[in-house]
């Protein structure tokens, strides 16, 4: 496993291990068939015997576990009024320079957000056991009880789409490691149930960089809204927080090895702790680099798409573009023959020019993510400010007789709109399949066997796992 850490790192010490994005991207596409299972089994139990040497704040005995839980949540609320006492008096966002700057996070989380809650899909084909309930209920609440306004998954997935961010697939593999492991955990549970207890401990706790996540969100007018709702379910009185804590009073055996099971369950805690967290994800933004990426990607479609009438420091836009290792150079060069002017108006730029507005001869080539992160690229200290990539089409540039731009907050934005209907019922293929596999079936224990099998992290954002989330949401308690 590639990391990108420091190698001396016991956390992210490379193993002969299948990639986390090679096993992300084959278990979330292909399932549980022979060979998912095959590689799930063998990424955990490579992983696993490192984490007893990484330092654990849980305490030695499960006994304790309910008081280093209200420690905890103590701790996050202080911390959190702390940061928001420190806001008042001024102080500036502590997690996003810019509003490309949470741009960038959202796509880097994707891999992560995007099978949101699979690590307890395992428990579905458990639902006839009691003590798994919990976590059960807790698996279909990540899955919006089927309904799609709620589902965590669609939820993310609109709030990239929202932002042009949809294309994340070349992240580097350290942003794979969560959702790698999140998909093992949900397709090992028989052989790893200790584990998926303990990691669904750590991830269901309410931290602070939710908190300040949400807020500087809403702050910048991006949508909080995925991360509020995680504010609220992960409530420690009767959400997934507290869910997850009396999970493990419900597991821990009574006749067998307590202390065992509950190392295991601290070894699945520490999976929390591998690849790139929120904190370390935010601050790995480089804005120059980001840029560079972009300018990479495009000219790999973009040479030989110019005419080469116009020429930068004596050499065609062709001629530039021809070798992705000459972007940045071909960047320096705009700047210094003009075409990119650095400072709080992007109009200065006739190379923004050409990108947006209404006679923008490169419409269309930069989507929404890439022109934000272009545009606070060439505005640098000043885009602090939030400002849309959007706003000065129609409106005066910010220059020293403007007022500054002062970016109205989501929710402000949010009361300003019309409501928006909801979608007509969807038919595909797989609701097809469903609604007559069903018919075949002769009760509701096999239904329920059955639609255990298609609310996986595969289907259960789509019509069909939606529809059989509703169904098993029903039949599985009753
Ligand atoms: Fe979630």
């Amino acid at each position: 496993m590639t990391t990108g850490a420091p190698a001396n790192d016991p956390v992210n010490e490379p193993l002969e291990l299948p990639s986390s994005r090679y096993l992300y991207q084959y278990a979330s596409v292909r399932g549980p068939n022979d060979r998912t299972l095959k590689l799930t089994s063998e990424y955990l139990s490579g992983v696993l015997p490192n984490m007893p040497q990484l330092p654990c704040d849980l305490p030695e005995d499960p006994d304790d576990l309910e008081a280093w839980f209200t420690a905890a949540v103590a701790q996050t609320h202080a911390r959190y009024a702390d940061y928001l006492q420190a806001r008042k008096s001024g102080a500036p966002r502590h997690y996003f320079s810019n509003r490309a700057h949470a741009m960038y996070f959202l796509r880097a989380l994707a891999p992560t957000k995007l099978v949101d809650g699979a690590w307890l899909y395992g428990l579905a084909a458990k639902w006839k056991n009691p003590i798994y309930h919990g976590l059960l209920r807790t698996y279909l609440e990540e899955l919006g009880e089927g309904d799609e306004s709620k589902n965590h998954v669609l939820l993310y997935r609109k709030l990239l789409a929202a932002h042009g961010a949809e294309q994340w697939q070349d992240l580097p593999e350290a942003f794979y490691i969560q959702g790698a492991i999140q998909l093992a955990l949900g397709f090992q549970a028989e052989q790893f149930l200790p584990e998926v207890v303990g990691f669904n401990l750590g991830y269901e706790q309410l931290p602070l960089h939710l908190l300040i996540t949400a807020y500087e969100l809403n702050e910048l007018g991006i949508d909080p809204y995925y991360f509020t709702l995680h504010v609220t379910v992960d409530n420690a009185d009767s959400g997934h927080a507290r869910r997850a804590v009396d999970a493990v009073q419900e597991v821990l055996p009574l006749l067998g090895d307590r202390a065992a099971f509950w190392q295991r369950v601290r070894n699945g805690y520490m999976l929390n702790e591998l690849g790139m967290g929120t904190v370390a994800t935010i601050r790995s933004f480089e804005i120059e680099r980001e840029v560079h990426e972009i300018f990479t990607r495009k000219s790999i479609g973009g040479h030989g798409a110019h005419s080469d009438y116009c020429k930068i420091a004596g050499r065609t836009v062709n001629d530039w573009l021809s070798a992705p290792e000459q972007v940045p150079y071909f960047l320096d060069a705009l700047k210094r023959a003009g075409w990119i002017v650095p400072g709080p108006d992007v109009q200065q730029s006739r190379f923004w020019g050409l990108l947006q507005g209404d006679k923008a001869q490169m419409f269309g080539v930069f989507n929404a993510y890439e022109l934000q992160m272009i545009h606070d690229w060439i505005r640098g200290p000043a885009s602090v400010d939030g400002m849309p990539y959007t706003w000065t089409q129609d409106q005066p540039a910010p220059g020293p007789d403007a007022a500054p731009f002062r970016q109205p907050t989501f929710r402000a934005m949010q009361r300003q709109q019309p409501a928006v209907g909801v979608q007509g019922d969807v038919v595909d293929a797989d609701t097809q399949t469903l609604t007559e596999h069903l018919a075949t079936l002769p009760g509701k224990e096999a239904m329920t066997h059955y639609l255990a099998s298609v609310i996986s992290p595969l289907h259960h954002w789509k019509p069909a796992g939606l529809a059989a989330t509703k169904l098993f949401s029903q039949y599985a308690f009753s």
